[in-house]
């Protein structure tokens, strides 16, 4: 599919949307490279939104710390959600750890890591994170449509 394969008319977004929030979810194994797997998934589901090189970069950094910091990148998986509307995209990427630790802030000048969700932060309009009951722990982070920023 190609963007100009897209129906953007008025009367199609109007349709496409008269149901609420729309949602799509895709569970990733845990390797490294399947971090690259969850972008292709958000940049295909967003294609031609506007929003797509944002929030593929952000769920970059979400599936990367999933792997990074928690069972998932242990022989385990993670999860991505993404939900939309016509105002906001909301991306969430779920993994199976406990979420202690989660760190949102600004490391310091000369520290290597530690900046990618200060960044999401930035980026986002809103972020948050939760425990989930009996699987793990849920980061996630919203952005607004581009064509509510217009
Ligand atoms: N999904 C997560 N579960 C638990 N801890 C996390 C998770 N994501 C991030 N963290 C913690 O928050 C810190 C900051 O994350 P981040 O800014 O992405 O930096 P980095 O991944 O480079 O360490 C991490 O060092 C880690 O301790
Ligand atoms: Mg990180």
């Amino acid at each position: 599919m190609t963007n100009t394969d897209l129906v953007s008319d008025d009367t199609a977004l109007r349709w496409i949307h008269e149901q609420g929030d729309l949602s799509w979810r895709r569970a990733f194994r845990g390797p490294p490279c399947q971090v690259k797997q969850a972008r292709r998934f958000i940049s295909e589901t967003l294609d031609g939104s506007g929003s797509e090189t944002e929030a593929s970069t952000i769920v970059t950094e979400l599936a990367t710390n999933a792997i990074r910091h928690t069972p998932s990148g242990e022989g385990g998986w993670f999860g991505v959600e993404v939900t939309r509307n016509t105002a906001i995209v909301k991306l969430s990427v779920t993994d199976l750890g406990d979420g202690k630790g989660l760190n949102w802030d600004n490391s310091e000048f000369l520290d290597e890591g530690g900046r990618g969700l200060f960044v999401v932060r930035q980026m986002a309009r809103s972020v948050g994170a939760a425990r989930l009951q009996g699987l793990g722990h849920v980061v996630w982070a919203t952005l607004q449509t581009a064509e509510r920023r217009m």
